[in-house]
């Protein structure tokens, strides 16, 4: 089984992407989990570039969610809303509908009170928009995420390390019975 992560966050200090580090060593063992690194070399989304020769960033994208079997998503807020970068390159993926029925965690993470629950909220909508699997169970928001990771972004925080286990568990479980993608496009 394999599963891509992606950080909404591009800062090589993201407590965004610390925690999907957590998630890769509280997953079980034989589920790949790999993190998506390409989140800033996706060019700013134009439809008339997606012809018949999409850029090589966006079909390395729409690649790696294709061999996936499942998604977490974990994303910061900015201005009340998920980062123009994620929303960028979801937007990539709407005519191509590599989410269709794709089973997906969406968890958001801010160093407030409120763990960027408009961010979590947005990216639901647009989820939802791409006809993705949202995994009920597999939805959290993070507050005050600084607190709960160390100086090397290491988790800390018990209570959040066994929430992101409910999640991963949620995922997996969900993928576990999720029809393959011939099935899906049937
Ligand atoms: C310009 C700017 C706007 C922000 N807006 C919000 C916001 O609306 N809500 C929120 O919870 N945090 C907001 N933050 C704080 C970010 O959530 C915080 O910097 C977070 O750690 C970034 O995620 P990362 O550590 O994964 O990069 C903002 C930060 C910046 C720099």
């Amino acid at each position: 089984m394999k599963i891509l992560a992606i950080s909404g966050s591009l800062r090589p200090g993201s407590a965004n992407t610390s925690l999907l580090h957590a998630a890769a060593t509280l997953i079980s063992e034989g589920i790949e989990l790999t993190i998506y690194e390409g989140l800033a070399n996706l060019p700013h989304f134009n439809p008339e570039l997606d012809g018949e020769v999409p850029p090589i960033s966006v079909n390395n994208w729409r690649k790696q969610l294709r061999e996936s079997d499942g998604l977490i998503i974990c994303t910061p807020e900015y201005a009340y809303g998920m980062p123009g970068v994620l929303k960028n390159a979801l937007d990539w993926i709407v005519s191509s509908g590599e989410l269709v029925g794709k089973p997906v965690a969406a968890i958001s993470a801010s160093p407030s009170e409120f763990g960027g629950a408009n961010a979590h909220a947005s990216l639901l909508l647009t989820l939802t928009a791409l006809a993705a699997n949202i995994v009920l169970g597999a939805s959290l928001s993070v507050p005050f995420v600084s607190k709960k990771l160390n100086t090397k972004g290491e988790l800390t925080d018990p209570d959040t390390a066994q929430l992101l286990r409910f999640v991963l568990d949620a995922l997996v479980a969900a993928i576990k019975v999720q029809p393959d993608a011939a099935e899906r496009l049937l």
